[in-house]
């Protein structure tokens, strides 16, 4: 595996941990090595000790040895991105490290670049002859995020790494589908029949889906002040999340057949017209507030971010499919930094019972106002109101829960919601891999079905542009201010265009608390 962007955060963060938890657990394969690519200085031994450092002393019930023996296998090789001859060097330097550790020519090419270079890596590359496949060695490439600033530039670097490798060797990395929680989605619907009939517009009255942050930029102000809530969570995760939720049953689980279904909902997904962004999408920024837990910086305040910025660091839309399944749901989203809870779930709402049963008391001891009715010994519970929903936390905490009504024990009909749930953390076994250890391995083992393909990046950014376009051009569409710490614009709730109606405010834990249910 050759990893461009070696010396940076996400190879220290992500990447390199990933593949020592998945050596430690048996599922590299015996012959392999990292070869690091970047542009500061360093020798074998000095990467070694960088990515020791970025690894847990404690090597916990694993012998030391083979921790030394991982780290063995990483090598570094310096590299300026856009010089074409660095590529013949890097080759070379390939090949002896293939040989050394007798991988048989099957590269993995990572670009934990930023997104500048992924152009002149990939063209260089293949410059070189080091895309080609021979003798039956594969050669596969990783694209991190971002892909793409907008359609346009998607479309053009599609067409560029096109040219040099083909589809079947591109891999683009989403992690939020290397979510446990986020395929669970796929075996909950699909392995179970229990929900498929129910999962369509005669039952489900909206579907909510909240990506709520507790962290502000954290020091990437810079990056992120070009980039955006819809851009940097909306247009990626969000929506790869939407399409494992609202896509048609596969024909088969096989990568092709997975990644259509969900290019068929992205390609479904019914245009915002430029004249409806102010009403369907509401963004915001945090500004500077004081909490509990003191003083937080606004956005504004943040390093790297200029001081009349007009950056969203939180977005909300509704949004419709326009297909037979989903035809009249709206689907509510949301996204934000410097929320009150770092909180992922997707709630399914059912509709409401067509006839009110329960928590109304008889009409013969109605009189005047419905709250009469605890006097007369008929408690009008709110529960009863309450509709069905069926929440899957994608993090933390991860778990699904199914809330419905039952009787509260005792005289009358009182209704109360209760939840049944399933806990990741009941399970025997409840180690969950980080979403990079999963996608690195579908990287090794040639499984492309959690990486997104060419058709599916640009239809997303195809259904985003209109905003983008939008906010662009008319200034006026506001930017509400939200205090830093608190659930974002009141004027989010706008979305719901029914009287009552709101975002759930998850709780920070879905099961010990019993979800506290805003309607
Ligand atoms: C990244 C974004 O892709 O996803 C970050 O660039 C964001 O801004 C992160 O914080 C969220 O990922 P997770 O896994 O922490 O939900």
């Amino acid at each position: 595996m050759v990893i461009f962007g070696a010396s940076g955060d996400l190879t220290v963060r992500k990447l390199i941990p990933g593949l020592y938890e998945l050596y430690g657990r048996g599922l590299l394969p015996d012959r392999f090595a990292v070869l690091g690519a970047g542009r500061t200085a360093m020798s074998d031994e000095k990467f070694r000790a960088t990515m020791a450092a970025a690894l847990a002393e404690d090597t916990g019930d694993r012998p030391r040895a083979d921790r030394d023996r991982f780290l063995g296998a990483l090598y570094y090789q310096q590299l300026d991105p856009t010089a074409a001859a660095a590529y013949g060097t890097l080759g070379e330097r390939l090949s002896a490290v293939a040989s050394e550790a007798g991988t048989g020519g099957n590269v993995l090419y990572y670009l934990a670049t930023p997104p500048s270079s992924f152009e002149p890596i990939a063209g260089g590359l293949a410059a070189a002859g080091l895309a080609e496949e021979r003798g039956g060695a594969w050669r596969r490439l990783i694209v991190e995020k971002p892909f793409g600033y907008d359609l346009q530039s998607a479309r053009a670097l599609n067409e560029r790494l096109h040219a040099w490798f083909g589809e079947r060797q591109i891999y683009r990395i989403d992690h939020y589908l290397g979510k446990e929680t986020v395929q669970n989605v796929l075996v909950l619907r699909f392995a179970n029949e229990v929900w498929e009939p129910l999962w369509t517009r005669a039952t489900i009255d909206r579907v909510e889906v909240t990506a709520a942050e507790q962290v502000g930029v954290e020091g990437r102000g810079g990056y992120y002040d070009g980039s955006g809530a819809l851009r940097d969570m909306f247009q990626n995760h969000l929506l790869q999340v939407v399409g494992m939720i609202a896509m048609e049953p596969p024909a088969h689980f096989r990568p092709s057949a997975v990644r259509n279904e969900t290019v068929k909902v992205f390609d479904s997904l019914r245009p915002i017209l430029p004249a409806q962004v102010a009403e369907d999408v509401v963004r915001g920024q945090y500004t500077g507030s004081l909490t509990t837990e003191g003083a937080m910086a606004g956005y504004r305040e943040e390093p790297g971010v200029p001081a009349g910025s007009r950056t969203e660091t939180y977005v909300a839309l509704r949004f419709h499919i326009d297909n037979r399944r989903w035809a009249g749901v709206p689907f509510l989203v949301r996204t934000g930094k410097r929320l009150p809870a770092r909180v992922t779930e997707v709630v399914i709402h059912f509709k409401q019972v067509p006839h009110h049963l329960f928590g109304m008391p008889p009409a013969d001891l109605i009189s005047g106002a419905l709250d009469t009715g605890a006097a007369s010994g008929h408690a009008v519970s709110a529960a009863a109101a309450e509709a069905s929903k069926l929440i899957i936390r994608i993090q933390p905490d991860e778990a699904i829960q199914l809330r419905c009504n039952v009787k509260l024990p005792g005289a009358g009909f009182d209704v109360q919601q209760v939840g049944m749930d399933f806990r990741y953390a009941d399970l025997a076994d409840t180690y969950l891999p980080d979403a990079y250890e999963r996608l690195l391995l579908d990287g090794i083992t040639g499984d492309a079905t959690l990486y997104a393909r060419a058709d599916a990046i640009e239809s997303c950014w195809e259904f985003v542009q209109p905003v983008l376009k939008a906010w662009r051009e008319h200034p006026g569409i506001p930017l509400h201010g939200y205090p830093a710490g608190s659930w974002g614009p009141a004027a989010a709730a706008s979305l719901f265009r029914r009287p009552g109606y709101g975002w759930r405010t998850p709780a920070p834990s879905l099961i010990d608390t019993g979800g506290h249910v805003v309607m």
